[in-house]
């Protein structure tokens, strides 16, 4: 696309301009925007970047390998893997306010990407992957200017405590710019038209208290219903779909024994911003298959709902 080859070139011109061989750091949060961010400000100034990434132990199936595999392998980027999981899902240990999650978490996100920065011996640039509608203050996802719904997390947390100059080269792109972009640069059409995901991760999609055994059985019930989503062609229509584990037991029966296990809920919407949203419509054959399959390979569930809710009145994940 002959627009976005000109963005590409301007925007490397403009980053090698503001950033003369100085050292920039880029959290990357495993979604679109920070990977597209840190890929085109390495076409800049190559290993003059160094990324960091945070894994919480709450991303879905595999995201965290792809992202690791996409950055050393496709792109030689530098990166810093670090696994947190234990630090994140300790502090989680007995919490079960939604708001308590995301602000342990945020918080301890921002602890260890400082501790990450200082190790490789700082920078004086923070890369970050912030779009358009996080620039103009009108657009928030969650609420209006003077009700905080939620606490959102995301990288773009991080400037506040750090004492750095910001490399921004997607303030001017709306997401689906932000997508085209990731195209041009070569990103994996997998990678770059995958659905949102909060910083908080799969915390949020875990009511009540979070452990590692219930993250491992929510990321087996959500890769099945992704993997299923994908293979009916409806993944691209739908603007965020995932399943969620709710902290309540229902007997069931299986072959000639009871069983008693968690409940599974399915959501999935469209939206054009994520302001508002509507369920979307699955025909019932669909959302059989699913429940069926979830419940005979995934231990530890055994019931399957469906989330009929709009937003408003509800929102789209569930804490
Ligand atoms: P809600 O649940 O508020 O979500 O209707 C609207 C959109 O925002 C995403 N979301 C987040 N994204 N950090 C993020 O980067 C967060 O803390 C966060 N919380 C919600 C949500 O997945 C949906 O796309």
């Amino acid at each position: 696309d002959w627009t976005m080859a000109e963005f590409r070139k301007a925007k490397i011109d403009e980053i090698r301009e503001q950033v003369g061989d100085g050292r920039v750091i880029c959290g990357l949060s495993g979604g679109v925007d920070s990977a597209v961010a840190a890929v085109l400000i390495h076409e800049a100034i190559g290993d003059q970047l160094t990324c960091v990434f945070v894994d919480h132990g709450l991303m879905r199936m595999g995201e965290a390998e792809q992202v690791v595999s996409l950055f050393r392998g496709a792109y030689q980027i530098p990166l810093v893997h670090v696994d947190a999981s234990t630090l994140f899902l300790k502090g989680l240990e007995g919490v079960t306010d939604p708001e308590k999650k995301r602000k342990f978490i945020g918080k301890t996100f921002i602890d260890v990407f400082e501790d990450e920065a200082k190790k490789i011996g700082g920078a004086e640039f923070l890369a970050q992957g912030t779009l358009y509608p996080d620039v103009i203050e009108s657009v928030s996802f969650t609420g209006g200017p003077s009700v905080t719904i939620k606490s959102h997390h995301n990288v773009g947390g991080l400037p506040e405590r750090m004492d750095m100059k910001l490399v921004e080269p997607l303030r001017e792109l709306f997401k689906d710019e932000v997508r085209e972009l990731g195209r041009e640069l070569g990103l994996p059409e997998i990678f770059v038209g995958r659905h949102p995901f909060p910083g908080p991760g799969l915390a949020i999609r875990i009511p009540g208290e979070v452990s590692r055994e219930k993250a491992d059985i929510l990321r087996k019930a959500d890769a099945i219903y992704l993997e299923e989503i994908r293979s009916a062609g409806l993944y691209d229509a739908i603007w965020q779909a995932f399943a969620v584990l709710l902290p309540v037991k229902t007997v069931g029966v299986m072959g000639d024994g009871r069983t008693y296990d968690n409940v599974c809920a399915l959501r999935a919407v469209t939206s054009t911003d994520g302001m508002t949203a509507d369920i979307y419509p699955f025909d019932a054959a669909f959302l059989s298959r699913v429940a069926t399959r979830i419940i005979n390979e995934v231990k530890g569930i055994n019931r399957v709902v469906y989330d009929y809710t709009s937003k408003p009145p509800g929102t789209i994940e569930w804490e």
